[in-house]
């Protein structure tokens, strides 16, 4: 078989990885992919992830038999429904379903129809009415823009006078341009985070390992959000009983109301949860998988990937038997310092060639080769995993290999993985 995988992330790389393990794959591509990546599969940089009409001309001409897409820009923008439209297969929801993602106002709005436990909220697009609302509900208090602002989209004000700065770069001074010209503001949940992946066939669905990741740069969970400083599997804070509550409160009438609101999901279900005491709500969809809890979520898969997607996307997921290694893992991210604020790029990565654990992988994020070195390219550089019997081991070998890799400003949270062990 002939595939390609759409982005150029950790996510990206932990795909091609995985994929690969399919002896019948006899070619991937990878658009625009990265250095790692290049290592496993053929890249091609010039072609970005939402220019589907070079997409869609590359399928064609490299015959490619399926295509996975990792980001969430080209699924809403519509990339599955015109490969659909040119009998090319492909792994990820139509535009009409990724609609979970690229509108927060759909989604909480199909949450309510559905009854399926989320924040209370409302939509504004008027920052004075926005602020008196705000009034009344009281702090904290979380605006978000409606539509797809890159990870920036959600702020926390503990104040009032960051509420109405908050609205006035959204509503007035239109920062995320269209995404924010509609506001939700939501009540403030307290509790532990958890990521849930249902591979959906639009009827049928499995699910894979929970994960928790790690938004906040600092150790403790302390600064501002990144895109994810580090993720690891399974999330123990799921036990048997709280996973079925899971998916009859939250993964079951999701798929069942998307199909019978005509938008059938057929991809990957990410819901964002918070484990409040009064149960699981969901924080917010997204249409594609996790980064970085994909890199710790694909190492404890058993079953085969291409399989799996191949009979989500064809739905045929009915009487599928997924099969999990009864493993751990721990990603670690490696940043460039200054993340998530300014940071350098360019920077030599030294140490990828040492020899590591047979255990541990280290997927790439931000990374480019220049001559003969591989050079940082991004905030999130590598996203450093293991995989052992315990968290605990996966814990230590994974840091054990974050020690053998050095770039000028290297940074990483010291404390990946820990709120598992207490
Ligand atoms: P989102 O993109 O909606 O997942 O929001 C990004 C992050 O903001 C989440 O991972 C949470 O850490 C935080 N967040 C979002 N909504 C809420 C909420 N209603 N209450 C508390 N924290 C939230
Ligand atoms: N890890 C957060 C995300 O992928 O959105």
């Amino acid at each position: 078989m002939r595939v390609m995988v759409i982005g150029s992330g950790g996510r990206e790389h932990a795909l091609v990885w995985k994929l690969l393990q399919n002896s019948k794959i006899e070619k991937i591509y990878c658009l625009p992919g990265n250095a790692g990546i290049a290592s496993i599969a053929e890249c091609v940089p010039d072609i970005s992830v939402t220019d589907t009409p070079r997409l869609l001309n590359f399928a064609s001409a490299k015959k490619i038999d399926f295509t996975v897409v990792g980001p969430e820009a080209p699924l809403s923008q519509g990339v599955t429904n015109a490969f659909q439209a040119q009998g090319l297969k492909i792994f990820g929801p139509t535009q009409e379903a990724a609609m979970l993602e690229s509108s927060k106002i759909f989604a909480k709005n199909f949450m309510n129809r559905y009854k399926i436990p989320t924040a209370f909220s409302e939509a504004f697009d008027d920052k004075n009415k926005a602020l008196d609302f705000i009034k009344k509900t009281g702090l904290p208090i979380v605006i978000k823009a409606d539509g797809l602002a890159a990870g920036k989209g959600v702020i926390i004000c503990q104040t009032y006078q960051e509420a109405e700065t908050a609205l006035e770069n959204m509503l007035e001074k239109q920062i995320f341009g269209e995404a924010g010209t509609l506001v939700l503001i939501e009540e403030f949940l307290r509790g532990e985070e958890v990521s849930i992946f249902a591979v959906s066939d639009g009827v049928h669905y499995q699910i894979l390992a929970p994960a928790q990741d790690h938004k906040a740069i600092f150790d403790g969970d302390q600064g501002p959000n990144t895109g994810g400083m580090g993720a690891y599997a399974p999330a123990c804070i799921v036990d048997d009983e709280l996973m079925q509550q899971i998916q009859t409160t939250i993964i079951e009438p999701t798929i069942t109301g998307m199909a019978l609101e005509n938008r059938p999901y057929r991809g990957l279900l990410y819901a964002g949860l918070i484990l409040t005491k009064n149960g699981p709500k969901v924080l917010e969809y997204n249409c594609r998988f996790g980064d970085p809890e994909t890199q710790a979520v694909l190492p404890l898969l058993k079953s085969d990937l291409l399989e799996l997607l191949i009979a989500a996307s064809e739905g045929n997921l009915q009487n599928y038997q997924l099969k999990k290694h009864d493993l751990a893992a721990v990603c670690v991210i490696m940043a460039a310092g200054g993340y998530p604020g300014k940071y350098e790029k360019g920077q030599t990565i030294f140490g990828l060639n040492r020899k590591f654990d047979e255990n541990v992988y280290i997927f790439h994020a931000g990374t480019k080769k220049v001559k003969d070195k591989i050079v940082t390219d991004g905030g999130r550089v590598l996203g450093v995993t293991a995989w052992a019997s315990d968290v605990a081991d996966a814990i230590k070998t994974a840091y054990t290999a974050v020690g053998k890799i050095a770039f000028n400003g290297a940074y990483y949270r010291k404390d990946i993985g820990h709120k598992a062990l207490i």
